[in-house]
């Protein structure tokens, strides 16, 4: 049986033991991030695709800590770039600028510049974009375009179809081709990316309607079929990305598409949470159990409150996003007695809940009795938490650790001071008065 991408896999998620280690050592809240869950990750996906040339790039938005950057890149990966910080922050990791693909709506003309004079391959999101790209000097471009249609985990990670901003929408191209050829750019790429989370059967589809919008390009040299694999966040519902099949169904399909074309054409694609969604969990300490009475509008619930909140994961607030979650004893003791319990952040904020549905409505967890002290484990927080973690509140950011193959742990990102928060503004005071 292949093994499945679940993040209730993660060695801290099953051991409470190391769960408690950790939170002693490095204080909580804290991110704690599983090298070798990135490697094998990462391996798995190389080892489905048998066509050649194949060029897998890491969504580097999904995390962008250096650490995980250098892992990924050991691995063979190259990147997808959605700013020029990220880009940035990938050629400090040691990715050389040819390694790195540009994708950012809204870029302005200095960007471009910069990433023509690095040479740096941009996909150009609209009309607009290649114009400017044009004026920037540049001459090769990668397109991305919306072929009509998407998917995602939710309506927010949906990316294709007329609801979505995202690309140029796949009636546009005779457009595309008159604009480039105006500017004096050869489109050498084309790029889909349809949303996060999506399943195999769309992908596949997604994956044919790109490629017939490729074969329309007669300089093309890439296609790039974006991320979205899906990875399992909850037990109950199986699922998650099967990648044998989707490698030997994509491997056929470029085989076939480069026959067609007479000419061997390569292949990328750019997945973010499938190599690091599994890689971490958060880990926080309750510091109060509460209850509230039933009245005529509503049940009471028990609250488990801890030292973290939708500042360091925000993806069960803005999306419902389900994120398993534990405690681990703090005298070490398994409790039996299950209650129901909605885990709540320490934000001043209602919606700082982490066991919510899509519609923002509670839906308490049954667990093992909480008590105050014992020590949280969320999993699936890998991909899209660390990225997306904000300072609300003036709270401290957490640090992030790296279990290392050899199971040596080390700090990756020291945690946030009251210094780090103010320093912008401080620096930002006119002093020649004194
Ligand atoms: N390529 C492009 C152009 C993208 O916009 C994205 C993600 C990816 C690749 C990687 O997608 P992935 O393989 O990770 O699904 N914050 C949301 C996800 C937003 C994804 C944004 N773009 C979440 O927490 O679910």
């Amino acid at each position: 049986m292949a093994r499945k991408n679940r993040v209730t896999d993660h060695p801290v998620y099953q051991d409470h033991e190391l769960a408690l280690r950790l939170a002693d050592k490095y204080h909580t809240p804290l991110y704690v991030f599983d090298e070798p869950t990135i490697r094998t990750n990462a391996q798995e996906i190389i080892s489905a695709i048998a066509y050649r040339p194949f060029h897998p790039r890491y969504a580097c938005k999904a995390l962008t800590i250096g650490a995980i950057l250098r892992i990924v890149r050991e691995e063979g990966f190259w990147i997808d770039a959605s700013s020029m910080n990220e880009v940035d922050r990938a050629i400090l990791a040691g990715f050389k600028p040819s390694e790195i693909y540009y994708t950012g709506e809204g870029a302005t003309l200095p960007i471009y510049q910069r990433l023509v004079e690095r040479g740096i391959l941009v996909n150009c999101t609209s009309i607009d974009q290649i114009s400017l790209l044009g004026r920037a000097g540049g001459v090769r471009c990668s397109v991305r375009l919306n072929p009509g249609e998407g998917d995602g985990a939710n309506n927010r990670t949906n990316t294709g179809g007329p609801s979505s901003k995202h690309g140029i929408y796949f009636t546009q191209i005779d457009e595309v081709k008159k604009v480039t050829t105006d500017n004096g750019i050869k489109v050498v790429g084309v790029h889909s990316h349809i949303g996060s989370g999506t399943d195999l059967s769309r992908w596949l589809f997604i994956k044919d309607k790109t490629l017939e919008m490729a074969k329309q390009f007669p300089d093309l040299e890439i296609v790039n079929l974006g991320g979205g694999f899906p990875v399992i966040y909850n037990d109950e519902n199986d699922g998650g990305m099967p990648l044998e099949e989707w490698g030997r169904a994509l491997s056929k399909s470029m085989e076939e598409f480069s026959r067609e074309l007479g000419r061997k054409i390569e292949l990328q694609i750019e997945p973010g949470r499938f190599l690091v969604a599994s890689s971490g969990v958060l880990l926080a300490e309750v510091q109060a159990v509460k209850a509230t009475d039933p009245d005529e509008n509503s049940t009471g619930y028990n609250f488990a409150i801890v030292n973290t909140g939708l500042n360091h994961n925000i993806r069960p607030s803005l999306y419902g996003a389900y994120h398993p979650i534990r405690f681990a004893p703090r005298d070490g003791v398994p409790r039996a007695d299950k209650k129901p319990y909605v885990i709540a952040g320490y934000l001043c904020e209602s919606g700082d809940v982490f066991t919510v549905d899509k519609a923002g409505v509670l839906v308490p967890r049954y667990l093992p009795e909480v008590q105050l002290g014992d020590v949280m484990v969320m999993g699936g927080i890998g991909a899209y938490s660390h990225s997306m973690k904000s300072e609300y509140n003036s709270m401290n950011l957490p640090a992030s650790v790296l279990i290392e193959e050899s199971g040596y742990t080390r700090v990756i990102e020291r945690r946030g001071t009251l210094h780090d928060l103010m320093r912008r503004e401080v620096e930002a005071y006119d002093d020649t008065a004194t």
